[in-house]
């Protein structure tokens, strides 16, 4: 089959690559659809080349029909519509019996120290082949498939794969007060999803971006916004100089505004790996700018939750400032499974109130994953969010 491989930095190909089959019992085979390139994506083409092969298929937001299942399935059959959760589980060890699927303790990768198995996603997190291809192979499938209609398009339900159940727990998290203003740093596609939830759910959401294009389509949403220059001060000039009560960190380690981790981050880059690998995990390279803005910005009191990726160790933290501000911080990978029940009736909703049908803004064929990487990465052409239909 074809599949997106990785190659090295900023390269990727479409190559021949041998078609996925039932390996174990539980799994199950499905023919792709669509399936989106995510900012994650971004991470491994820009910096994770350390922890990947080349010829390693990305990929981790898909649906599509099952083609065929391995004999120990009893929920799914050949024909099925799926989409399918970025996060590979088991359904019923101690973390997923209390909804922390993202580090389920059956897929958890233990001698990496990280947590549970990803599709697509390095040597960090279990090296499973993506789904940005023909065909994917499903491990666990009764409980990493989520059956759906047939009748709606797919753009309804493929983000409930990642960007949607990620910005519905970075909402969650941001444990917003009755009557509370959100802000969410970043609108590309987990910031838009994340500010949309905030209205949905009834709280004043400020949005802030540097680019426009990012900007108007939050506003077309009933989402006030900002751009990122002096974005603190304009937080708090419209909080009554207080600073919002939650802020939603949507940017992660590649944020705009620091030239100098940005250098460090090039220069890892073209280390040998050995080298390189430690210092990705402990050399604290982070691109650190959105993050300081939220513990610069949020209220006294306030909770910042976290759910743009970040890598290393980050040094300095204002250990002082959020002591002194009583800051509560959450984040971590998306636990996809223990959204779907929430969100399965939000984009089934014919009011489309989360807007997923004005998101996509590139769709293309698989052959042109590799040009839409570079477009995606530079915010090209308008871009915001590309789906490949294999
Ligand atoms: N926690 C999870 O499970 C999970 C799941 C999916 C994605 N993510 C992460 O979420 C983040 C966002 O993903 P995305 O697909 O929306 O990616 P994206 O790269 O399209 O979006 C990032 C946005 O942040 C903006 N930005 C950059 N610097 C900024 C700054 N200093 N202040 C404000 N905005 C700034 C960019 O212009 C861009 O619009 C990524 O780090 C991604 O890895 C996490
Ligand atoms: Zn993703
Ligand atoms: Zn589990």
């Amino acid at each position: 089959m074809r599949a997106l491989t990785w190659q090295g930095k900023r390269s990727v190909s479409v190559e021949d690559v041998p078609d996925p089959r039932i390996e174990q019992a539980t799994d199950a085979v499905i023919r792709i659809t669509s399936t989106a390139i995510c900012g994650s994506d971004l991470h491994l083409y820009e910096l994770f080349g350390p922890f990947l092969a080349k010829g390693d298929v990305l990929g981790h937001e898909s649906m599509g029909i099952v083609e065929e299942v391995g004999s120990a399935v009893t929920r799914l059959a050949p024909g099925d519509r799926v989409v399918i959760p970025f996060v590979i589980a088991c359904g019923d060890c101690f973390m997923c019996a209390r909804g922390l699927t993202s580090q389920c303790e059956t897929t958890q990768n233990v001698e990496q120290g990280t947590g549970a198995t990803l599709y697509g996603y390095t040597s960090l997190y279990g090296s499973v082949p993506g789904g940005q291809a023909e065909r994917l192979r499903v491990p666990l499938a009764d409980f990493n498939a989520t059956k759906v209609g047939h009748e709606l398009p797919d753009d309804r339900y493929l983000f409930l794969s990642d960007i949607l159940p990620t910005a519905w727990q970075g909402v969650q998290y941001a444990a917003v007060p009755e009557g509370g203003t959100l802000a969410v740093l970043g609108l590309g596609p987990v910031g838009q999803f994340a500010a949309r939830i905030g209205r949905h759910l009834g709280h004043r959401v400020i949005g802030v971006d540097p680019v426009p294009e990012r900007r108007a389509m939050a506003e077309r949403h009933g989402i006030e916004v900002l751009d990122m220059e002096d974005a603190t001060s304009a937080l708090r000039d419209r909080t009554d100089g207080r600073g919002p009560d939650a802020v939603v960190d949507a940017v992660g380690m590649e944020a705009h505004g620091a030239p100098a981790a940005a250098a460090a981050q090039a220069v890892v880059g073209v280390l040998p790996d050995a080298l390189a690998r430690p210092m990705m995990q402990q050399g604290g390279l982070d691109r650190l700018t959105a993050l300081m803005t939220a513990f610069d910005a949020v209220r006294r009191g306030g909770t910042v939750s976290i759910s743009g990726v970040y890598a290393g160790t980050a040094d300095p933290v204002p250990m002082m400032t959020l002591f002194d501000k009583q800051v509560a911080i959450r984040m971590g990978q998306c636990n996809v499974q223990s959204w779907r029940d929430a969100l399965l009736p939000l984009v089934e909703d014919p009011a489309d109130p989360l807007g997923v049908e004005d998101l996509v803004t590139h769709r293309v064929p698989l052959d042109r994953a590799p040009e839409m990487y570079e477009t995606f990465q530079k915010k090209d052409d308008g871009c915001i969010k590309v789906v490949l239909e294999p």
